[in-house]
């Protein structure tokens, strides 16, 4: 079958991203624009169009509308998914040889970007749920205890990176992690790739934005969040922390030199879209009916986890001994289609389009996986084995050329790793370039394999000795 022929393909029901829901919640211009004649819209950089980092032309005359609105300094938008804006964000936050503090959680695109820029990661860890399998939002005091801790002595951090709100959708006080950052004088990138949509609804009930809680630089990812197209992006910059000229520097080093038209339209659009009284009156009509999704498939002792965005529903599988492997198998057979399996935890992105019968498929269908699974076992959940701060062994670029060679995951113990061992989705790294893989590490790996098959008879990248 060609690709073509699969992107035909029609679910049951498609609870996946891109947030637009095939199309359904595309931006009112961007569908319109698609009805032209097939690729007539296919424009190269045209001097009246111009690309993200031109000094003039629609593309930044767009950008210039939206960071005067968001009263940030400056906002680009990209091509390259969120990944490319948030490498382009580190490469313009530090220099060769410095540190950057992330927790353990962090996208795989900031250690590729560590590895580019010879950067070394500080990890710090993160309270765990033994019911969700979940990191938990990150709390003051335990960000205030990473901050003082003893490791970090005589360090000098180029940066942070967050992650907020999670894949899952938790999200922390956000505002206070930046504070404490900035009482130290340390700029703060946020990943915001979940929650481009908090900036737009003020009064929603919704996380705060790292835009409006003085983040430094902020990515939103504008298919996950938005409902713009796949690879969409924007990043904001902010404050006086990051040198302005340095993130542009930083974009133009790793951004293509032919952005797509209709993609850098779909950057445009789908901003617009979240901006006028109606359009958010529109937007918080879907808030409400997904908050209302949640409490009706509660009501229905489903067993669902309360998050801070109302898009996404985590079912807790692991509660009824299924793992969320499993529930994803079954479910996407029956043409029910999730985001992100998990071993305790399967979760829907509802999207931004109406979602009239999820909740009746979804009752249906777990009534029957409930009856089909054979014992109600209970499932041996492992917390992540990591102490409150990391640093690997060696930076990651001095291994990543570095001859090595492929063994099995049992066999490395003691050796340094050269391989990014990075399950997808979420896209976390369980282990990264330069980290001494120890036995707690190794079993932790072992037992995540029995449930997912990209972790089975998993053969490791070591130095060689
Ligand atoms: C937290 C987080 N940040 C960044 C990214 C990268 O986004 P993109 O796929 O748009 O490059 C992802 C993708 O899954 C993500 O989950």
């Amino acid at each position: 079958m060609s690709i073509s022929s699969f992107l035909k393909k029609k679910f049951l029901k498609s609870l996946f991203f891109p947030s637009h829901n095939r199309g359904k919640a595309l931006p009112e211009n961007l569908k319109k624009l698609l009805r032209e004649y097939p690729g007539f819209w296919d424009l190269p950089e045209l001097p009246e169009l111009g690309s993200p980092t031109s000094d003039k032309g629609l593309v930044v005359d767009a950008q210039n509308y939206f960071s005067n609105k968001f009263s940030t300094n400056k906002c680009w938008f990209g091509v390259n998914g969120a990944s490319g804006l948030i490498q382009s964000g580190i490469l313009s936050m530090a220099q060769r040889g410095d540190y950057l503090l992330m927790p353990r959680n962090i996208h795989i695109c900031v250690i590729k970007a560590c590895i580019i820029a010879n950067l070394t990661p500080i990890f710090f860890d993160i309270e765990y749920s033994e019911l969700t399998g979940h990191y938990l939002p990150i709390t003051k005091e335990w960000f205030n205890k990473v901050l003082d801790s003893e490791l970090l002595n005589g360090i000098e951090l180029a940066g942070v990176v967050l992650v907020n709100p999670y894949y899952q959708g938790y999200a922390s006080d956000i505002e206070t992690l930046i504070d404490l950052s900035h009482q130290r004088n340390i700029p703060v990138l946020v990943d915001e790739a979940h929650g481009s949509y908090f900036l737009f609804c003020n009064n929603c009930g919704l996380p705060k934005s790292a835009i409006n809680a003085n983040a430094d630089l902020v990515i939103h990812s504008l298919h996950k969040s938005l409902n713009g197209l796949t690879q969409t992006a924007i990043l904001w910059q902010s404050g006086n922390k990051v040198d302005l000229e340095n993130v542009q520097q930083s974009i133009n080093l790793l951004q293509t030199t032919s952005p797509n038209s209709l993609l850098l339209s779909s950057c445009e659009e789908s901003i617009n879209d979240w901006i006028g009284e109606k359009n958010i009156e529109k937007f918080k009509k879907r808030i409400n009916s997904a908050r209302h999704i949640f409490e009706e498939l509660h009501k229905r002792g489903i067993p669902v986890i309360k998050n801070d965005d109302p898009f996404k529903i985590i079912l807790n599988t692991g509660s009824y001994g299924i793992d969320g492997f499993s529930a994803d198998k079954f479910f996407y057979e029956k043409g029910l289609i999730a985001e992100l399996p998990e071993m305790m935890t399967l979760t829907f992105c509802l999207g931004f389009s109406e979602q009239r019968n999820f909740v009746n498929i979804l009752d249906n269908l777990w009534n029957k996986l409930l009856l089909s699974s054979k014992s109600n076992k209970k499932l041996n959940i492992m917390k992540p084995p990591f102490k409150l701060i990391q640093i690997p062994h060696l930076p990651p670029s001095k291994v990543w050329m570095k001859k090595s060679c492929k063994i099995p995951i049992e066999e490395s113990l003691g050796k340094i790793s050269a391989d990014i061992v990075c399950p997808y989705p979420p896209g976390i790294p369980l282990i990264v370039p330069g980290e001494i893989i120890d036995k707690e590490r190794v079993d932790w790996i072992i037992e995540q394999s029995k449930y997912r098959e990209d972790l089975y008879n998993f053969y490791i990248r070591v130095l060689k000795t």
